[in-house]
């Protein structure tokens, strides 16, 4: 499969908002309510104009492209958390359905990981909701479960599983040697 990684362009903030969308209800069906995808679908011009203002002023965003077709993104900056004030976060990394288990989120995380370390972090979080199966993924690439916490998923308060990563460097060198590994 090949994919491409890269920083989005803010005409793709179309893409990234559906490819959210879309991902949200089929991973947390069951966890969140149905309400909450309804609600999110509502908002979703909203969000597309805010995506389009991050990307402008962040660039804190990957896609990846298939044939020119985005099917996932991830993001990254400082971590929304007052206990690691000074790692950075991968704050999402979602991919299409169809294209989940080719390795495209271990290269968009790894991706994810040398922006950080470019911006100067050395540790970094990351969060899953409690009952996700991608809770195995967080691990995969090298995070530690420490806590969990409340989410706020549109107003309702879902767990969310906190990972620590206390050397991105490390973490990075591991998930290549893994993404070499599997060609
Ligand atoms: C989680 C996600 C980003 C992983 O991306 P991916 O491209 O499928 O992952 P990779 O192919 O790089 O997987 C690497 C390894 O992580 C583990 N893994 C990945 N997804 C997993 C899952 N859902 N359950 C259990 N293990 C998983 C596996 O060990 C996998 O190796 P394997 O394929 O040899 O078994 C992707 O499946 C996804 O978008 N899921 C839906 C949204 C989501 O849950 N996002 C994370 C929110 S916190």
């Amino acid at each position: 499969m090949n994919i491409e990684i890269r920083k989005a362009k803010v005409e793709e903030a179309k893409d990234i908002v559906m490819i959210n969308n879309i991902e949200w209800r089929s991973t947390y069906k069951g966890l969140i309510p149905n309400r909450i995808f309804d609600m999110m679908d509502q908002k979703t011009d909203q969000r597309i104009k805010r995506k389009q203002q991050t990307i402008k002023e962040k660039n804190n965003t990957f896609v990846a492209l298939l044939d020119g077709k985005v099917v996932g993104f991830s993001s990254y900056g400082k971590a929304h958390d007052d206990e690691y004030s000074d790692a950075g976060q991968i704050y999402a990394c979602y991919i299409l359905d169809e294209y989940h288990k080719y390795g495209i989120g271990s290269k968009l995380i790894a991706q994810g990981m040398q922006a950080l370390i470019n911006d100067g972090y050395t540790t970094m979080i990351s969060g899953c909701l409690v009952g996700n199966s991608a809770n195995e993924f967080h691990k995969y690439v090298g995070g530690k479960y420490i806590k969990t916490i409340d989410f706020d998923a549109f107003g309702y308060i879902a767990k969310e599983n906190i990972y620590y990563y206390e050397d991105i460097n490390k973490a990075l060198e591991m998930n290549k040697e893994k993404i070499k590994s599997r060609g």
